[in-house]
């Protein structure tokens, strides 16, 4: 619900305007993937190459995320919507202000996800499924979470009680169990440049 009394007020400096001088676009890049999967490690190794290509893309990351904005929020399904809503508009002010996003988050529920489209323009958001089995991602377990959740110590761990809804029609699909990370970053760098995302 959004409340009374409130008028919106135009920028004086437009995303337009913003896009030209950068002389890239602005779009959000959404990671999604089990737990273990490789979205954080993968958002920031493209980080790294944008940068020193001089492009600035900015990294939103579910564990750093959930320290502060999002600390409020837990892992039931209500929560993780909630979480997803959250970051959706925080990555649309990132689009405004000319900015490429990479976020990170399991985001488990294709309808999130699909909201999160839904208040972007046509361009600005793609999907990248960062795919690993349940198998290889509770083998690598790099917090010890998997293990955890298999003893019951953490509730609603996706892949174990709660649900992960694969993406249906990703713009990319990068297989982490298949190949490495660099060869992953390369496969995005090159769909960038296919739809003319970067130069
Ligand atoms: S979500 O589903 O999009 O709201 O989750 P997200 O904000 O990306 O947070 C996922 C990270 O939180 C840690 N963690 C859990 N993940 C899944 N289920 C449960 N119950 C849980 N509890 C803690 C975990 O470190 C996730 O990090 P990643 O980077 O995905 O491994």
């Amino acid at each position: 619900m959004t409340a009374n009394n409130i008028v919106w007020h135009d920028a004086s400096v437009t995303k337009e305007e913003r896009r030209e001088k950068n002389k890239y676009q602005s779009y959000v890049l959404w990671f999604t993937g089990l737990s273990g999967s490789g979205k954080s490690t993968l958002a920031n190794a493209l980080a790294r190459y944008l940068y020193e290509s001089n492009i600035q893309a900015y990294v939103l990351d579910g564990d750093n995320i959930r320290h502060g904005l999002n600390k409020d929020l837990g892992f039931t399904d209500d929560d993780r919507k909630e979480n997803i809503r959250r970051i959706g508009e925080v990555s649309k002010l990132f689009v405004d202000s000319g900015q490429i996003v990479l976020t990170a988050f399991i985001s488990p529920f294709r309808e999130d996800r699909q909201q999160v489209k839904d208040i972007l323009s046509d361009n600005e958001f793609f999907e990248v499924y960062v795919k690993c089995s349940l198998d290889e991602c509770e083998v690598r377990d790099p917090k010890g979470l998997y293990k955890k959740a298999r003893n019951n110590e953490i509730k609603h761990f996706t892949g174990i009680d709660s649900p992960y809804e694969e993406p249906v029609n990703p713009a990319i699909t990068v297989d982490t169990e298949s190949q490495d990370i660099e060869a992953s970053v390369k496969q995005i760098v090159n769909f960038l440049l296919e739809k003319g995302l970067i130069q």
